[in-house]
């Protein structure tokens, strides 16, 4: 979604902003532009479409300055247009700005019955006039930033420059996140540490409420009550590699062949401590996890498949209830909260804003204890939670989730196997298995991996197909979730997931020889209630395209086609698993030619409604 870049230094910012805006559009966006301060005026520059045509103007314009703001834009508010991307401008203030302002058709009255006239649909363009007011009212920048944000219900990051204030940039946020790049005379803020990663590794991250000044020499920074206060200095170590496309065709690509790695570091800790501390969710985290009678998972889209699969361990092998429900509707649902069951929120953006509402709300409901499994440190969201525990399968650029996928189902493993000890179902010698089992992991996911020229020749003939089906029982039924989710969603082919023994219920009718099923069919105490529903598709010349196991005892034969994952890896098979069908997507939507790592209509972070 919409992201957010700045500079202040001796030197030409404008390639920093480009650069920096550049680094965002994983995010996803339909428009962007920047302003700068060229001598007294303010000047800027905004285009539909890609960033590079938004460099081109600028490079045809001249832009050239020491002090500037860019924006990517991600509509909400009015459509896609030139006037409505950001930066907006009022009489020589210049602003950008992530999130939503909800009482901005107030503000729109009050500042239209102060003569004041509007160029956009935005809820952005009030900020930038009320700025603009409170600057005619005396004081300076900042103050006039600090008097506006008063004024403002809704979530905000912003970024302002004036054209009375060359030497200085003020920002601000509330719900949305914003940090500050420290280097040597010159500093940046941007809403996410990729866009400013080439100038600095020096951040800090501004609380809610805050608001700051940014000049060559030094930041200040004031709390919500103005009074000026000191935020952390930290040290990022976000990758610049993983930033980096490298010998990979797509992120995605390299995303998915990243996750040996990605989850080795995830477990890395359990490992060394040759087994599962409660501590790895937070010094905490033992008193809080044995208090707990159950468990409630919240999370969005690909991170709620995570969930529900968690759902399937955290029942059986830690004995403790768990129920596992999609953000949105959590939110707005009169929920009979039971103050004893630990809410787990899974993001891995941390920003997500579904999650973060859900999250507040079930705090509002009475739950005491909070813990969010995250892939993005100091975000939103494990910021606003008790205990935490970060996945660390680096920055994920793509837009559809992969190695943040399997690493959430790591974590939760980990989860499941912490609440089972403190709950008495698992002794010394069961954490000793579990332990190996994902000790095993990175290697066995590595093994999958090799099976991709196989799924190289199922996604061809996928990629002629308008709809697709695809089945799981138990454990791996949320896999298929996940495998119809990623295939929609890159592909743009229409795909559904059924727990296979739903099949019989309804969907069996849209079964025909143009219907492709993939089934997800590991030899597990399943295994022949799924064999039974892959005979009821194929007695309706459905064509199956079967992910087994090798001990699964399949053989390929008419209209079934077999791909067998290397070995089958017990209770953990369901990350295995999600490879294929994360493969198959990936090829598919190759041979049908789509914007694999941007899919249309989608953003990275969603951080509005
Ligand atoms: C699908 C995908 C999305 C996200 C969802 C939640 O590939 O990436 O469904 O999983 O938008 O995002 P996070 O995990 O950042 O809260």
């Amino acid at each position: 979604m919409c992201g957010i870049v700045g500079a202040i230094a001796d030197r030409d910012v404008v390639p920093v902003l480009i650069e920096g805006l550049k680094r965002l559009e994983y995010r996803g966006y339909d428009s962007s532009g920047i302003a700068v301060l060229d001598g007294d005026a303010i000047r800027r520059v905004r285009r539909t479409g890609r960033v590079a045509e938004m460099e081109g103007a600028a490079a045809t314009e001249g832009f050239a300055a020491t002090l500037g703001i860019g924006h990517t834009r991600w509509a909400t508010h009015g459509g896609v247009t030139e006037s409505n991307a950001h930066p907006h401008v009022s009489h020589g203030v210049a602003l950008v700005h992530n999130g939503i302002i909800e009482n901005h058709e107030q503000q729109r009255e009050r500042l239209l019955a102060l003569g004041y006239e509007f160029e956009s649909q935005t809820d952005t363009e009030v900020i930038a006039h009320l700025i603009h007011y409170h600057l005619q009212g005396g004081g300076d920048l900042l103050t006039a930033l600090q008097r506006t944000v008063k004024e403002l219900t809704g979530a905000y990051a912003l970024a302002v420059i004036g054209r009375s204030e060359p030497q200085r940039m003020v920002v601000a946020r509330m719900g949305c996140p914003l940090l500050v790049g420290l280097g040597e005379g010159e500093n940046f803020v941007a809403s996410d540490v990729s866009a400013i990663l080439q100038a600095t590794r020096r951040v800090m991250f501004l609380e809610e409420g805050d608001t700051a000044e940014l000049t060559r020499a030094g930041v200040r920074v004031f709390a919500a009550d103005d009074a000026p206060v000191e935020r952390e200095v930290r040290f990022s170590d976000v990758s610049l590699a993983s930033l980096e496309l490298g010998p990979y065709r797509h992120f995605m690509q390299k995303e998915i062949h990243e996750q040996p790695r990605a989850l080795a570091d995830t477990i890395e800790a359990a490992i060394d401590a040759g087994g599962f501390p409660a501590a790895l969710f937070g010094a905490d985290a033992g008193a809080v996890l044995k208090d707990i009678e159950g468990v409630q998972i919240l999370a969005c889209g690909t991170s709620y498949y995570a969930g529900l699969t968690a759902r399937y361990w955290i029942e059986a092998i830690a004995g403790l209830p768990c129920s596992v429900e999609i953000a949105s509707e959590y939110r707005y649902r009169a929920a009979c909260a039971n103050p004893r069951h630990l809410i787990v929120t899974i993001s891995q953006s941390g920003e997500t804003l579904d999650t973060m509402e859900a999250l507040k709300y079930a705090k509002a409901l009475g739950h005491a204890h909070t813990l969010s499994i995250c892939n993005v440190p100091e975000s939103a969201i494990p910021r606003a939670s008790e205990l935490v525990c970060y996945t660390r399968a680096g920055a994920e650029i793509g837009v559809a989730s992969t190695k943040a996928f399997t690493t959430q189902l790591a974590a939760l493993f980990q989860l499941t196997v912490v609440l089972g000890k403190l709950h008495g179902r698992i002794d010394a010698a069961l954490e000793a298995d579990y332990l190996e089992q994902l000790r095993h992991l990175p290697g066995s996911v590595q093994h999958v991996l090799n099976l991709e020229p196989q799924i190289v020749a199922w996604a061809e003939r996928f990629a002629g197909k308008s709809n697709a089906l695809f089945l799981g029982r138990g454990l791996h039924y949320p896999i298929a979730l996940e495998g119809a989710l990623k295939l929609k969603e890159i592909s743009y082919i229409h795909a559904e997931a059924y727990p296979a023994g739903e099949l019989k219920h309804g969907p069996l009718a849209l079964v025909d020889a143009e219907m492709p099923v993939v089934v997800i069919a590991p030899n597990d105490s399943l295994l022949e209630k799924v064999k039974s529903n892959m005979q009821e598709v194929r007695a309706r010349g459905g064509e199956l395209f079967v992910f087994a196991d090798q001990d699964s005892n399949f053989s390929a034969s008419d209209g079934v086609h077999v791909i067998r994952t290397p070995r089958h890896a017990g209770v953990l098979s369901p990350v295995l698993h999600t490879l294929p069908v994360q493969l198959l997507a990936y090829h598919t939507a190759l041979a049908r030619g789509t914007d694999v790592d941007k899919p249309r209509n989608l953003a990275k972070s969603v951080t509005v409604e």
